[in-house]
């Protein structure tokens, strides 16, 4: 369902890519609204955009309003008190893009019979190539659910969970994720540099690597393990190359991804200071 009323709470990156992708997919301008304590960022957005720049808090919005909360999370409780009377509407759906704060404490803060639908995006919808896991509290009626959908389709793809506390392995994997795969061509850039090829062409070769790799799997039916066994031929150079790789990758993986969700956690609890 496309919704009528967007607001952002939030002029940031995470805004400024939802708002390309909603104007991408064609919600016309008078249709967004944003708002920020910088009036800069957000008539800046405004004027790139052509959507409405919102100075004050309202007290009410629209009927079938959606509210998208793309500040930092250790300012949700602030907005929400600011805002509650607006955002408690019967009709309202709320969506944060917040990381580590459950979708519970939006409701406790707001209205426990709220409309609340909790998204964990990653860096690449800024290029309309994110992952978004999405989980849709039962307040949420069918057709909200299509509306969060279909706001976060227009950075990339969407992938429903059905329960919540999944959402720490979400962000260890899709939320962290782009920052291990730039570490992981860094150092295949590095390692190349050693073997000879200067930076720029080692650069390349490994990003265009990574990045045809990816789309190469994404096209076929096939396993990763599977195509991987069709690229490798017993006693050859990957062959090689993946016999190192298997003795340290999959450990450090699993040791990489058990810090990062243990850390989503430890900021989801209310006690933290979430940075
Ligand atoms: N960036 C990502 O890839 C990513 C991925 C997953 C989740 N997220 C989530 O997305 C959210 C935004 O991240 P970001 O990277 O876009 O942050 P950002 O670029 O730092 O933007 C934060 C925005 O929040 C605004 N803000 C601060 N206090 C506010 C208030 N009281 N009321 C309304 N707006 C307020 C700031 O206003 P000013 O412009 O006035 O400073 C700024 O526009 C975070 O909760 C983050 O966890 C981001």
């Amino acid at each position: 369902m496309i919704p009528q009323n967007i607001v952002f709470i939030g002029a940031g990156n995470m805004a400024r890519a939802l708002i390309a992708g909603l104007r991408r997919q064609g919600i016309a301008g008078e249709q967004i609204q944003v708002h920020a304590p910088s009036s800069a960022h957000r008539d800046a957005l405004a004027e790139e955009f052509g959507i409405r720049s919102l100075a004050a808090t309202a007290q009410s919005l629209p009927a079938n309003s959606v509210v998208i909360y793309a500040a930092k999370p250790k300012q949700i409780s602030a907005v929400l008190a600011l805002w509650r009377q607006a955002f408690a509407d019967a009709g309202v759906l709320f969506l944060s893009v917040a990381a580590g704060i459950d979708s519970a404490r939006i409701a406790a803060e707001l209205n426990p019979g709220s409309a609340i639908v909790r998204g964990m995006p990653n860096t690449p919808a800024q290029v309309g190539a994110g992952a978004t896991a999405l989980y849709a509290r039962d307040s949420v009626s069918a057709a909200q659910r299509q509306t969060a959908g279909f706001i976060m389709s227009a950075v990339g793809e969407i992938y429903w969970l059905s329960d919540e506390s999944l959402m720490d392995a979400v962000t260890a994997l899709s939320g962290s994720g782009p920052a291990y795969v730039l570490l992981f061509l860094e150092a295949l850039e590095d390692a190349a540099v050693l073997q000879g090829l200067d930076r720029a062409t080692a650069r390349a070769l490994a990003l265009q690597t990574v990045l045809g790799t990816a789309q190469m799997a994404a096209a076929s039916t096939l396993s990763p393990t599977a195509l991987r066994h069709q690229v490798t031929s017993p006693g050859g150079t990957t062959a090689a190359g993946l016999a190192v790789w298997e003795e340290h990758l999959r450990p450090l993986a699993q040791r990489a991804l058990a810090a990062a969700a243990e850390r989503s956690r430890a900021l989801g609890s209310p006690e933290k200071d979430i940075p």
